[in-house]
Parts: structure tokens; C-alpha cells; sequence
């Protein structure tokens, strides 16, 4: 039986009135929500952030960013992650209203925001250097903001206490609401920063690098508990990281960036698994990908030096007629292996290599090797492979040629299907 449900004359002052049908029959449900920003969260129905060819160019003439296009749908967690330098923060602090646009426009709710101050924006940023006041508690911290547009947001005291008593709840912080910042460890006090945001109810969570001043295993835990937030409240999220990890781990879509434009948008594994081109391959992925520069022939082989490797369909399907020249072939760590593991075994597919270092890592391992004339290359193992592979020896490892990548002469990925889709 189909049940439709819409909104009726919309809010009375404390009410929200729902029309519910169902076959021949409707019914009225009336909830009484004393929150106006509440009442708000509850009629919104989309917080969707929307960039049309926007850039940034500081005085001095620096383009920052450049010319991007970045449609964020509604409850969607999208990272920018790029090197440094790369327009990350620029592009954060224009959707913040904290950087003027130099062209283009930015929406939010498709509504055009330009000229909105930040305060109207109804956005949250968490920079990475979150000042807490050092003076106040927890609870001063969180609050502070509301208070100080309490009649402005049509908020009571009462109101503001719940507020803030549901985030430090949220937050795991419930405990601490009287201590001050200073009696915190580092990732207490991220969550205050967190918790700052959280109470304003935002239409959109910003975060600039936020977990950048913790150690490596808070950084980890942290990164969970923000990906658990995001679970919970399901607000609008755009996060800035130069970790490719945590942008892997935590984003629906990931925007890779360099100098200012937009290489790649996608969800992390299409990035990991189909990279428009060589920058965005090696980007992303721990340790990089490896790079032979080579050639192809005429049997469409793949020479370097006096190794040839037996190109598949897959991967010169984007290879035009009787092409043969320079090419970059791509391999992940992961798909190549140790001759003794019998693994990826075929034709004209082993690499013949002077074994450089052994990394053991636990149950993987990486052994890094040398071909004559490459930069080093890389092979992840499982460490019980390990047997007969001994440092300045010769090795073969077997490439699983299906999942590599070629790349011309000007980065492209060729064996990708997206790289139709790049503009440069
Ligand atoms: N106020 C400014 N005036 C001039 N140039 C600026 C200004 N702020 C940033 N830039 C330049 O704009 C470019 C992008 O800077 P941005 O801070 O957005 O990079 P980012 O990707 O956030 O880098 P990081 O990872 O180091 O934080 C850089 O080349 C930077 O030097
Ligand atoms: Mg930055």
C-alpha cells in the first residue's frame, strides 16, 4: 500500500503539521518542536553545496583555485585531498564566506551565496588550529557562540543548555563540561572544537585539516569517531585532508586536487581502482604506485630495456591505431608477486629485478627492487613469501598485467574508462 507524507502549512509558531495518506484514508499528525533551529533541521530537506566554475586569484595575480566545478549532494561526505598548496583551504574558506570569490558561483540550497556574510550562511568550519578559549570550560566553549546570537536565533537559555548537553553527549564529553581546555588531552579537545560546530546545527560541517595537531593513533580513533558523527547526523560534510589515507577512509566521494584544479572526483575505491591519470595514481595508494617508462611495439608489447611484457586488450583499448612509442606503465605494490608464490604466473608478464630493501610490516612485507634505468619499485608480499628472496640478489616478480595501467606521454590513463571524462 503506498503512504505519502507531506508537509502541510508548514510550522505554526511550536508546531510542525504532517499530512500522512494511505489508500483511501489520511491522517494529521501534529509534533510540537520548541527548537526553532530544530523546527528548521527538521523542514530541511536538502543541504546541498554547489561550486560553477569557481576561482580564486589573490592579489599579486596567484590563482589558487580554478575554474572548478563540485556538485556536494545533500548528506554526502566529500574530501579534498591534494598536496600542499594545492587550493584546498581556498576552497573551504570560499564556501565558509571567509574568501571572496574572484569568479564564479558558489550555491548552497541552490541558492546563490556569494555576497551572504558567513554568519548567514548557516555553516560550520573546524580549522585546524581550533582555538578553544582557554579561560572558559567546556561548556563555555560550546555554548559561547549561541549565546552570543541568542536572541538572533530565537534561543533560550534552556534551549542552548540542551544544545550543548546533546553534543558533549554525542561527543563522549558529558564528563568533562566543567574542566578547561588546558585539563584536556588533544583529542578531547578536537571533540570541543567538534562540539562548537555541532551546536549550531549547521547546514554544512567544514574541516580544515582538523586532525592534523594529533599523534598517529589519536589521529586513527578520532578519524573513526568523526566518520561515526557523520553516521549519526548526517549533515553536509566537505573535509580537507593531505592524507590520502584518511580521505580513502572517511569520504563518499573523494575531489583530488593539484594546482588549483580538480583532477578527479569519485568514490575512493574508482580513484584507487581507475585513476584518470598518472598524478592521481600516484597519489593515492600506500606505498604509490610503481612507474616503468617504456615502450610499446609493434606486437604491442611493453619494452623496457631488454624486459618485454605482453600488453593485454584491457589496457590498450585506448591506444590508437598502430601506436607505437613512449608509454608509462602502471603497477600497484599488490599486484605484482615473488616468482616462488606461483601467484599471477602467464606469458611474458615477469620482471626480472635486483632486490634493494626488505620492509617487513607484520603479515605483509614490502621489497623494494631495482630495474636498470627505473626509479626503485616496490612489491607487497605476505612475509611467509619471504623465503629465498635475499637483499643486493636478483629476483622475478610476476605482474598481473589485467589490473595495470598505461599511461601517454602526457599522464593520461589510457586503460581507464573514466579518463574519457578529464579535461586538463
Ligand atoms: N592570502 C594569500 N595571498 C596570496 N596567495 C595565497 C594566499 N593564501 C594562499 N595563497 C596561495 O594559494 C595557493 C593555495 O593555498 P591553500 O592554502 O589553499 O593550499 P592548501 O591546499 O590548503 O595547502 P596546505 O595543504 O599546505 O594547507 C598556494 O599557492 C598559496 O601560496
Ligand atoms: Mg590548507
Amino acid at each position: 500500500m503506498a503512504v505519502s507524507i507531506e508537509f502541510t502549512s508548514g510550522f505554526t509558531d511550536d508546531n510542525m503539521v504532517l499530512r500522512i495518506r494511505s489508500g483511501g484514508g489520511e491522517s494529521l499528525l501534529q509534533a510540537v518542536v520548541p527548537d526553532p533551529a530544530l523546527r528548521k533541521g527538521i523542514c530541511r530537506f536538502m543541504a546541498t553545496v554547489e561550486l560553477k566554475e569557481v576561482s580564486k586569484i589573490y592579489p599579486g595575480g596567484v590563482r589558487a583555485v580554478n575554474r572548478i566545478n563540485l556538485a556536494i549532494k545533500d548528506r554526502e561526505f566529500v574530501v579534498l585531498v591534494g598536496p600542499s598548496g594545492c587550493g584546498k583551504t581556498t576552497t573551504l574558506r570560499m564556501v565558509a564566506g571567509l574568501e571572496e570569490i574572484s569568479e564564479g558561483t558558489l550555491s548552497i540550497d541552490g541558492r546563490i551565496v556569494n555576497d551572504i556574510a558567513p554568519k548567514d550562511r548557516d555553516i560550520a568550519m573546524v580549522f585546524q588550529n581550533y582555538a578553544l578559549y582557554p579561560h572558559m570550560s567546556v561548556y563555555k566553549n560550546m555554548a559561547f557562540s549561541l549565546q552570543l546570537r541568542r536572541r538572533e536565533l530565537g534561543l533560550t537559555k534552556q534551549l542552548i543548555d540542551q544544545r550543548v548537553r546533546q553534543a558533549a553527549a554525542i561527543l563522549g564529553l558529558t564528563d568533562y563540561l566543567q574542566r578547561k581546555p588546558k585539563a584536556l588531552s588533544g583529542g578531547q579537545r578536537q571533540r570541543v572544537a567538534v562540539g562548537r560546530a555541532i551546536v549550531r546545527n549547521p547546514k554544512a560541517f567544514l574541516f580544515d585539516e582538523p586532525l592534523s595537531n594529533l599523534d598517529a593513533k589519536l589521529r586513527v580513533e578520532t578519524r573513526s569517531e568523526i566518520k561515526k558523527l557523520h553516521l549519526r547526523l548526517q549533515t553536509t560534510t566537505i573535509y580537507v585532508t593531505h592524507d590520502q589515507e584518511e580521505a580513502m577512509t572517511l569520504g563518499d566521494r573523494i575531489v583530488v586536487m593539484k594546482d588549483g584544479l580538480i583532477q578527479q572526483c569519485a568514490p575512493p575505491l574508482e580513484v584507487y581502482e581507475h585513476p584518470v591519470n598518472q598524478f592521481v595514481a600516484s597519489f593515492v595508494g600506500t606505498p604509490p604506485m610503481n612507474f616503468i617508462a617504456g615502450n610499446i611495439d609493434n606486437e604491442r608489447n611493453f619494452v623496457c630495456g631488454d624486459q618485454t611484457l605482453l600488453l593485454p586488450d584491457k589496457l590498450t583499448k585506448g591506444l590508437g591505431g598502430n601506436y607505437h612509442g613512449p608509454m608509462v606503465l602502471g603497477i600497484r605494490p599488490e599486484v605484482l608477486s615473488l616468482a616462488n608464490e606461483g601467484r599471477f604466473a602467464g606469458v611474458k608478464n615477469s620482471l626480472h629485478g635486483m632486490v634493494s630493501v626488505i620492509e617487513p610490516l607484520g603479515d605483509k612485507a614490502d621489497i623494494y627492487f631495482t630495474l636498470p634505468n627505473q626509479p626503485p619499485m616496490v612489491c607487497r608480499t605476505e612475509t611467509h613469501h619471504l623465503a629465498g628472496i635475499h637483499l643486493q640478489a636478483p629476483a622475478t616478480f610476476y605482474v598481473a598485467m589485467e589490473k595495470c595501467h598505461l599511461f601517454d606521454p602526457a599522464g593520461r590513463n589510457l586503460s581507464s574508462a573514466i579518463s574519457a571524462r578529464v579535461t586538463d
